[in-house]
């Protein structure tokens, strides 16, 4: 049985790979996450309960309390997630996302290299650092092309340019202490128990409160969506069998202006859920000032890990975000919780003295 520490285990996808992992491996995980306001230990459900899922609430820059989980539990591997994701709080506000993106990949990355210092000839050679990464690394595309592996950097936005140190911290930790990393870069997720900060839960949840929907500028850029348990599934094949030092970006072959997007996501709530007043969803769409500096497009050419992992990913958009909003419209309480606030009460109430 293996042990992989993840950190941001309480995350949206971090979450989603954790349910997938304890249901589909033996492995034992330990979930290392701060629980900001992004953490739901909700989102695990039954994984979270598992034997072989160990949550420890702490914060990646704390090298003193990462040094005690690599010695209480020897990992085989560590797969990093645990960042600040959001670009529009990154606008408002930069400092968490310089210390967590940065400082804590830093520092994540000095423990572990203590850690894989120390072990045998054999567990140095098999030892894998993943580093979770975004497609917003390389900036922004105008009409044609995509982002490949070989695609120049060019980060815009504080959270972007903070993910994209991370990525260049990664490879220089490699390059130099020869620590066997690898990174993936990924576009849009959506899918469960995202928090309804993003756009895709966002939506919906204004759209079922009544809410007006709130489009940036003209509603016409591009990005490219993939379910977060394709991407899941594409970070344990990487993780398990990518080349270190390697790079691979992951993407769902689904682009879609925003517009195409809100549009979608009204048809299929005026479908599952109409309002009582008989309106359609599309009549609360409200265009509202652009974000600063609003990338225009994000594509991703996901030929690579094709090739030479065999990965697809298995949803198509339409399947996929109907199942999403089938799940917000089943999941009554998980959005009760996170709209209230009781979400932050979970890990005292269902952990104790695990955390
Ligand atoms: P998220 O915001 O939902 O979750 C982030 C998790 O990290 C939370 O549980 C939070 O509590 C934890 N965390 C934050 N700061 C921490 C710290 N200092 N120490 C420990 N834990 C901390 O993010 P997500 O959407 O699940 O994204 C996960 C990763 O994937 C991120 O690295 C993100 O950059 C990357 N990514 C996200 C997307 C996407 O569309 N959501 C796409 C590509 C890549
Ligand atoms: O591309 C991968 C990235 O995708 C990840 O690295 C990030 O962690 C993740 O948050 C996401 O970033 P985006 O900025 O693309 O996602 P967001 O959901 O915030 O916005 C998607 C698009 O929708 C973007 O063009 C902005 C627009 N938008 C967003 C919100 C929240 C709106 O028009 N209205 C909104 O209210």
């Amino acid at each position: 049985m293996k042990t992989v520490f993840i950190t941001g285990g309480a995350g949206f996808i971090g979450s989603a790979l954790i349910r997938l992992l304890i249901a589909e491996s033996d492995w034992r995980i330990v979930n290392i996450d701060k629980l900001t306001y992004a953490g739901n230990l909700e989102s695990l459900g039954a994984a979270g309960k598992d034997a072989r899922h160990i949550f420890s609430q702490t914060d990646i820059c704390d090298r003193a309390a990462l040094d005690t989980l690599f010695a209480e539990y020897p990992p085989d591997g560590v797969i990093h997630l645990a960042a600040e994701s959001h670009v529009d709080r990154s606008i408002h506000g930069p400092g968490d996302f310089i210390e967590t993106n940065i400082t804590g990949t830093y520092t994540l990355l000095e423990a572990t290299r203590a850690y894989w210092s120390g072990m045998d000839e054999a567990g140095r050679a098999a030892f894998r650092f993943h580093h979770v990464s975004t497609d917003e690394v390389f900036g922004s595309l105008g009409t044609t092309g995509m982002f490949t592996e070989e695609t120049a950097y060019d980060p815009r936005s504080p959270y972007s340019s903070s993910k994209a140190a991370s990525d260049h911290l990664v490879r220089a930790w490699q390059h130099t202490y020869g620590l066997p990393t690898l990174i993936t870069n990924c576009s849009n997720n959506y899918g469960p128990c995202q928090f309804p900060e993003k756009l895709i839960p966002l939506m919906i949840l204004n759209a079922l409160a009544g809410k007006p929907l709130p489009i940036y500028g003209k509603g016409d850029n591009v990005r490219d969506w993939l379910h977060v348990d394709d991407h899941a599934r594409a970070l344990r094949l990487v993780f398990e069998r990518g080349a270190t030092g390697a790079t691979y970006c992951i993407g769902g072959h689904n682009e879609k202006t925003n517009l195409e997007v809100v549009d979608t996501l009204c048809a299929l709530l005026d479908k599952l859920s109409p309002r009582a007043d008989g309106q359609a969803y599309a009549a609360l769409k409200t265009y509202v000032a652009d974000r600063p500096g609003h990338d225009k497009r994000y594509a991703i050419d996901a030929s690579k890990i094709a090739r030479e992992l065999g990965w697809q990913p298995q949803e198509t958009f339409e399947s996929g975000i109907e199942k999403t909003v089938a799940w917000y419209l089943d999941n009554p309480e998980w959005i009760a919780h996170v709209q209230s606030g009781e979400y932050r009460h979970w890990v005292e109430k269902n952990y104790g003295a695990r955390s």
